[in-house]
């Protein structure tokens, strides 16, 4: 191992610049050669290569987004594109990768490694939390706790007008963030799509707190539960006229999650698993991502990060049902 590649995919995440200067910072350390690859595998297929040293990572660790920008790119879904990208890397000298994003980076990751032979560890960087193989992702306590700052200043608004609030919170097709910071919050109910959504409890619900109480309530909703979304809710809880009655807001939270600098926590996530990436390549390790499981630094293979679902913790699902 003398070069290997580094990049950021996908999404963007408070905490990827942390990562990125871990890995560099690490391999440089080893003697290794560090090439930055810009704008994910847009810039693979591209050849937008970068030459890194430990001074190119200076004073990142507290930024949110990504120094090497990220993409989603449609033509590295073909094999074409995957072609051309190794090919690319191949002529760049670079003998291995450090991959950083969500589910979508490591399955593109997985099938370069299977089609090419490119030898690639993942790190999970990624808002929603949703890969398996790791407790948590890089950027998703600096979003919760984006999103949790939010809530809380909607709280005060909603009490003063005794409102309804549906706020959506980000993670795709899963609850994570909706869950902890309704939980964080004290949301009234949490709707995520780890459950069905049921209009008629969610009237029920919404009904008896505000007739009880008639105080204000927090809906977070997940962008991908049953329905659609916060918007899609309040459409459904408007065909009843007994809705008539209830000032209701929609409140989008939207990319505001995505950036703002990292918490500790996530700086100390990101680094941890940047340079852990640049050590199981440094054993020997390839097709794996590296994650963090009850504490400790764990390789699982790449292909189970995205074709496995990581579970919503449903004791957390009953607490949230329980304290609102
Ligand atoms: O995967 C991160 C995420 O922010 C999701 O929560 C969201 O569904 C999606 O990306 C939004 O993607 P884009 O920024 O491309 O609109």
């Amino acid at each position: 191992l003398t070069r290997i590649g580094v990049f950021t995919s996908g999404g963007d995440a408070p905490g990827m610049n942390a990562c990125i200067r871990a890995a560099v910072r690490r391999a440089v350390a080893e003697g290794l050669g560090v090439v930055g690859i810009r704008r994910g595998y847009a810039g693979m297929i591209e050849g937008d290569f970068v030459e890194m040293d430990r001074q190119s990572v200076s004073n990142i660790l507290q930024q949110g987004g990504t120094i090497l920008k990220s993409a989603r790119s449609d033509e590295f879904r073909t094999p074409e594109g995957r072609a051309k990208a190794a090919a690319n890397l191949r002529a760049e000298g670079i003998d291995a990768l450090v991959a950083i994003g969500g589910d979508g980076t490591l399955q593109a990751s997985t099938h370069l490694a299977t089609e090419h032979d490119v030898v690639v560890v993942g790190c999970p960087g990624t808002i929603d939390n949703d890969l398996f193989g790791t407790d948590e992702t890089i950027g998703f306590d600096t979003a919760l706790n984006t999103a949790l700052d939010s809530i809380d200043k909607i709280r005060d608004t909603a009490d003063a007008h005794d409102r309804l609030f549906l706020v959506e919170v980000m993670g795709r097709d899963t609850g994570f963030i909706a869950l902890a910071c309704g939980i964080g919050g004290g949301a009234e109910l949490v709707l995520i799509p780890e459950m069905l959504t049921d209009v008629g409890a969610i009237k029920e619900r919404i009904l008896s707190l505000m007739a009880a109480q008639s105080r204000s309530s927090i809906v977070v909703v997940a962008e991908g539960d049953e329905l659609g979304g916060a918007h899609m809710i309040r459409e459904a809880l408007s065909e009843d006229p007994a809705f008539d009655q209830i000032d209701t807001r929609v409140s989008v939270l939207g990319h505001i999650q995505r950036g703002g600098s990292p918490t500790a926590r996530d700086r100390v996530l990101a680094s941890r698993l940047g340079a852990g990436a640049v050590e199981a390549l440094l054993e020997g390790h390839a097709g794996v991502m590296v994650g963090v499981v009850n504490g400790d630094l764990k390789l699982t293979p790449m292909r189970n990060t995205w074709s496995r679902k990581k579970t919503i913790d449903y004791d957390l699902v009953q607490l949230s049902a329980l304290l609102s």
